[in-house]
């Protein structure tokens, strides 16, 4: 080990480690141990120093890792190969090279099929110890930068579980609302009808340090002007004639935690000023009562392009600021191909068993029609396409007759695929024209949503109209 040149830090610690590694020497000649060390430390590795077996063994058991030990094989007492034995029981140490001054090829195999990283003769300079020691770190940055990424990925995966997804601008939304979680940041979320807005929005309160304070949801659309006033902000007693109690309005009970405002484009411009006044000032007035200041972080959501009313001027700009201070827009189902299938299998799973059924999967041409399909409804149109394919299949494979906008598509004469929602006489469907099947499907339809007439026409795909009909046909009663 003669004629060493000055080394810099680079010989010998890679790129990729991006810390100080420890190397454990281990020889029982002094000067091979000085030597040694002075190089390492120089080159900023950290290094320890053993003369034979048992004090290697012991500085192991006591550091809090060693990335590398550097074992000569000629030792007194327990002999290098026994001592890597021993090492490499102790699974504390990343890597072993081992050094002789004399080897012979027969050694260096031993040492290899011991589980030696590499085997290197001190009579071969200073260059090809250096080298081993270099790629043997190289394979601990290697082996950490893997680590990382694997539990990156599961930290991902296991973040906001119900959001179901693989594709990549899902995963660019999680990545987003990670970042507001579990701040008080004003959210607005755009995206089409059924792509998932309120499941998001549920998700971002129920994912971190909100979830156990108040999530109180209100759908701007279902609820006229007037009421939906005294439902957002309350009123005291005696404030109006018939006001007989005081009323606490969601943003009352919303305070502390996360108040969800759905349909926010359809609020009217009277309720939008008073919208604004909240926000700006963190306060509320109930109706004849005093004001009163409140702490809300406001998700809205809507599936209009809300910079598009404020163009047209029915919605405020003002408050269009106001609530897109963390806008989140949710890609429609169509520009994120991965997640059909992935989506398909798991509501397929979960309504096979909520129906005690026995499908279990799609056939080839079911998911290629799934897969070419264009989601005008999003995943609520696919959640509720698979419930009904479900309810009614006859096997535990659904086939395409079991998709009515796929068996007349392919029919010789095809009628436009329906839109969501519009209504889809089961009469005009051969496939499903059985009264008993018709009849079954409504009921289960009418169980899995405890009776709501609106949900289960939409799981079922017809109009409520049609429900209230067949109902009546079949003698199904509705509360
Ligand atoms: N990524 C997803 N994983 C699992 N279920 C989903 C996913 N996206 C949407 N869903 C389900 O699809 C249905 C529609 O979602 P949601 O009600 O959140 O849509 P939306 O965007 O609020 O629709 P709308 O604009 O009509 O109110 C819900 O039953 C929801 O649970
Ligand atoms: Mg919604």
């Amino acid at each position: 080990m003669e004629g060493y040149k000055p080394y810099t830090q680079k010989d010998f610690i890679p790129e990729g480690l991006r810390r100080e590694p420890t190397i454990l020497v281990v020889d029982d000649d002094p000067d091979v141990c000085k030597l040694l060390s002075f190089y390492l430390k120089r080159s900023g590795c950290n290094v320890l120093v053993a003369s034979d077996g048992p004090q290697a063994l012991e500085a192991i058991k006591k550091a809090p890792f060693v990335d590398l030990v550097l074992l000569d094989l000629r030792l007194p007492g327990m002999d290098g190969i026994e001592t890597l034995r021993r090492i490499n029981s102790l699974k504390k140490a990343g890597s072993v090279i081992m050094m002789t001054a004399y080897g012979t090829m027969k050694e260096a195999i031993t040492t290899l099929k011991e589980g030696a990283y590499d085997f290197v003769k001190k009579t071969q300079g200073f260059d090809d110890l250096r080298l081993a020691i270099r790629n043997a770190l190289q394979t601990v940055g290697l082996r950490e930068e893997v680590e990382h990424l694997k539990a990156k990925l599961g930290e991902q995966e296991n973040l906001y579980p119900e959001i179901v997804s693989r594709s990549d601008a899902m995963h660019q939304v999680k990545k987003l609302i990670r970042k507001i979680t579990n701040r008080n940041i004003t959210v607005l979320i755009e995206g089409e009808s059924g792509s998932g807005k309120e499941l998001v929005a549920r998700a971002i309160h129920h994912n971190g340090d909100y979830r156990d304070k108040p999530y109180v949801a209100i759908n701007c659309a279902a609820i006229p002007e007037n009421l939906l006033e005294s439902e957002l902000f309350g009123y005291e007693r005696g404030a109006f004639t018939g006001a007989t109690t005081r009323r606490v309005g969601k943003f009352e009970e919303a305070d502390g935690g996360t108040l969800f405002l759905d349909e926010i484009g359809e609020l009217g411009m009277g309720l939008q000023a008073k919208l604004l006044r909240v926000l700006q000032t963190k306060e509320i007035e109930p109706l004849g009562g005093r004001t009163r200041k409140v702490n809300i972080r406001i998700i809205s959501a809507t599936n209009q392009r809300l910079g598009d009313s404020v163009r047209k001027g029915t919605f405020r700009q003002d408050l269009y600021y106001r609530l897109a201070v963390f806008p989140v827009l949710l890609p429609p189902l169509r520009e994120r191909t991965d997640d059909i299938l992935l989506l398909a299998g798991f509501f397929l799973k979960d309504f096979a068993k909520q129906e005690a059924s026995d499908v279990t999967r799609l056939s080839p041409g079911v998911e290629q029609a799934l897969l070419g399909y264009d989601w005008p409804g999003n995943v609520r149109e696919l959640e509720n396409m698979i419930f009904r394919a479900v309810v009614l299949a006859e096997s535990s494979t659904l086939e395409l007759n079991d998709f009515p906008v796929f068996s007349v598509a392919s029919a010789s004469a095809p009628p436009p695929a329906p839109a969501p929602n519009t209504p889809v006489d089961p009469d005009s469907n051969g496939a499903v024209s059985l009264n008993e099947a018709e009849a079954r499907a409504i009921r289960e339809a009418l169980r899995s949503t405890a009776g709501n007439v609106s949900r289960a026409a939409g799981r079922l795909g017809i109009s409520r109209a049609t429900l209230y009909r067949k109902s009546k046909k079949f003698q199904i009663e509705l509360r």
